[in-house]
C-alpha cells in the first residue's frame, strides 16, 4: 500500500503502527535519502542541500532507490511505502514497476490535513537520531528530555523542519503530489481518511478502510 499526504500529515507515525500490525516493512524514501546523508555516500552528498530545502530529489533517483528495496526479500508479503511516489512521472513508473513485480498495490491511503496545522505539528518534531522514532514535544514527548525512549540516543530536529523549508515543503506537495492523489483517485485504490485527532483513532480509521478492501 501507499500512504501519501502532507508533510506532517502523520504518514510516518501511521506507517510504522501499520507495519508492526502487517508484519510488514515500512518503507520511507524520505528516511532513506536522510541516511544517505548521514552516511555521507555520493548519493548523499547530492541531495543534502535539495532534502534541507524541502525540493523533490529527481525522479531517476527514487525510482532506482525504489527498485532495488522493494526486491528485497521482506517485500514478498507486502510493504507500505511512505512519500512515494510523490509526483505524477514516480505514480506512472511505479504502476510499470509493480506490474513488472507482480506486486499490484491494494490500497492507497490519503491522509488529510489543513495547511494551518502542519507548521505546528512540524516545529514540535524531534526525531531519534539513531532509530529514526519520531516524537512530537507537546502530544507525543520522550519520556526524558532529549532522549529516546526505545534507544537513549539524542533526539534532534530534521533539517528541513524549518518554517521556510516546511512552506516550500507545502507549495512543492500542492504542485507536484496532489496531482498523484488524482491520478488515484480515478482508480478504486484511493481512500480517505482525516489526519486529525488521536493517533489511535486515525489507526483505527484506516484500518477499518483497509479491512473493506481485503472483504
Ligand atoms: P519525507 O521524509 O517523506 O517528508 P514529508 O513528506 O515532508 O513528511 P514528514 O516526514 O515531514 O511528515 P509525516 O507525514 O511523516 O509526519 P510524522 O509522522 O513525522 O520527505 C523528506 C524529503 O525527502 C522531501 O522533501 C524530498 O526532498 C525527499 N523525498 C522523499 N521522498 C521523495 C520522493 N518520492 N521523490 C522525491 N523526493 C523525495 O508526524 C509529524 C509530527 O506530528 C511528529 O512530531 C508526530 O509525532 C506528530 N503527529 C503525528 N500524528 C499526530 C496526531 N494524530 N496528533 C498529533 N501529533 C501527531
Ligand atoms: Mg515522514
Amino acid at each position: 500500500m501507499v500512504l501519501i499526504g502532507p508533510p506532517g500529515a502523520g504518514k510516518g507515525t501511521q506507517a510504522s503502527i501499520l507495519a508492526a500490525h502487517y508484519h510488514i516493512p515500512h518503507i520511507s524514501t524520505g528516511d532513506m535519502l536522510r541516511q544517505e546523508v548521514k552516511l555521507s555516500t555520493t548519493i548523499g552528498r547530492q541531495i543534502k542541500d535539495c532534502l534541507a530545502a524541502g525540493n523533490l530529489v529527481s525522479d531517476s533517483m527514487i525510482l532506482g532507490l525504489v527498485e532495488m528495496r522493494l526486491q528485497q526479500m521482506d517485500c514478498r508479503q507486502g510493504f507500505i511505502l511512505d512519500g512515494f511516489p510523490r509526483s505524477q512521472v514516480q505514480a506512472e513508473a511505479t504502476h510499470a514497476l509493480l506490474e513488472r513485480l507482480a506486486k499490484p498495490l491494494t490500497a492507497v491511503v490519503q491522509l488529510i490535513m489543513p495547511d494551518e496545522e502542519i507548521v505546528t505539528r512540524l516545529s514540535f518534531r524531534r526525531v531519534c537520531s539513531e532509530c529514526t522514532r519520531t516524537y512530537h514535544l507537546l502530544y507525543n514527548a520522550p519520556k526524558t528530555e532529549d532522549c529516546c525512549d526505545v534507544d537513549g540516543a539524542p533526539l534532534i530536529q530534521r533539517a528541513d523542519d524549518t518554517e521556510n523549508s516546511i512552506r516550500n515543503r507545502l507549495t512543492v506537495y500542492h504542485r507536484q503530489t496532489e496531482p498523484v492523489v488524482e491520478y488515484y483517485r480515478r482508480t478504486p485504490l484511493l481512500k480517505e481518511i482525516s489526519a486529525e485527532g488521536e493517533v489511535n483513532s486515525i489507526t483505527q480509521a484506516i484500518l477499518s478502510a483497509l479491512a473493506k478492501v481485503a472483504a
